[in-house]
């Protein structure tokens, strides 16, 4: 196959688009990608600081680091959850934010939960005697990264959010078409408290094999194990699910994205999301719609400080 560009060997086929590329080329078209999304639901500009949240994955590295090259302002996080169910998962993360740290030259903030506040993921979860953790960690993870972005000057949030990601959201959604959740998935969510950063995810058109053919070629070293935890949860079965579909009707999931959002636009959020009212926690100061925060209600159970 030759490359529809140039006419070289072709190194890529994306079968959603038909379209057979070179690296070069196909590197070209990822970054016009991200650039466009960018702009279309105004993110941001080059001169707004911008936190990307970095998890060690090959998505929020490659987000990171596309930013950069487009010549954004960007600066990462990483949080340590302290995972480590004897494969060492928060640790072997981490040793891959230092070396993209280190090799990309980009700096990266760490918030060691352990380290600050004495608690871990799973330690949080057991006494809770929940099975398990994926819904607190969510939590947890949210309120640090816009904490933290609110607190050291960044209006925006960027995560690693691909196609696919997505995609599998968007059917647990509609499943249960639960209106709320889906008038809130969005590329962009503008900030609605002094205190709540803006959300973006700028991958949300490039599907998980784009995202990993852009780190492979940027030279990114990537966490490949998925969260212990994440064994088994149903994210992966609707992401199966989806492969299948994907694989008979290339295109599929791109189209089911796009025609979600043009549905969002015309119909969700102007008939089915009035706005909720936003309140301040009485225990931390940070945005929420009940008198305690999520994460404070949660956190209260391994009396950390906040
Ligand atoms: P996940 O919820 O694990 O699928 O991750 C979704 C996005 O959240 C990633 O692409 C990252 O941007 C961000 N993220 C996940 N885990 C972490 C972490 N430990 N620290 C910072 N950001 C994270
Ligand atoms: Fe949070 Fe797996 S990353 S439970
Ligand atoms: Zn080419
Ligand atoms: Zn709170």
């Amino acid at each position: 196959m030759k490359c529809r560009i140039c006419g070289k060997n072709a190194q890529v086929h994306l079968r959603q688009h038909n379209l057979a590329l070179c690296r070069d080329h196909f590197v070209e078209r990822f970054e016009r990608e991200v650039e466009r999304a960018i702009r279309r639901h105004r993110m941001f500009d080059r001169n707004t600081p911008v936190l990307v949240a970095v998890s060690g994955g090959k998505d929020s590295l490659a987000a990171m680091r596309v930013l950069h090259r487009l010549g954004y302002n960007v600066s990462g996080l990483y949080i340590h959850l302290g995972i480590h169910e004897g494969v060492g998962y928060s640790d072997l993360s981490l040793q891959k934010v230092k070396k993209f740290q280190e090799t990309h030259g980009l700096p990266v903030h760490i918030l060691h939960l352990e380290q600050t506040f004495g608690y871990t993921i799973p330690a949080l979860v057991h006494r809770r005697r929940q099975q398990v953790p994926c819904s607190q960690c969510g939590t947890v993870k949210r309120y640090w990264m816009n904490r933290y972005a609110v607190e050291h000057g960044f209006p925006v949030v960027v995560t690693g959010h691909n196609l696919d990601d997505e995609v599998a959201t968007l059917l647990a959604n509609n499943l249960r078409w639960d209106t709320g959740y889906l008038a809130r998935q969005a590329p962009f969510l503008p900030s609605t408290h002094p205190r709540m950063a803006a959300k973006a995810k700028p991958f949300v058109y490039l599907s998980e094999k784009e995202t990993a053919l852009y780190a492979l070629f940027q030279g990114i070293d990537y966490v490949r194990m998925e969260c212990p935890f994440a064994e088994g949860a149903k994210s992966i079965f609707y992401k199966e699910l989806l492969n299948r579909l994907e694989e008979r009707s290339p295109g599929t999931k791109l189209r089911y994205y796009r025609e979600f959002l043009r549905f969002r636009e015309e119909v969700l959020s102007s008939h089915t999301h009035p706005g909720v009212e936003l309140r301040t926690c009485t225990v931390c100061g940070m945005p929420t719609t009940l008198e305690v925060c999520a994460y404070c209600r949660l956190t209260s159970r391994v009396g950390t400080q906040v």
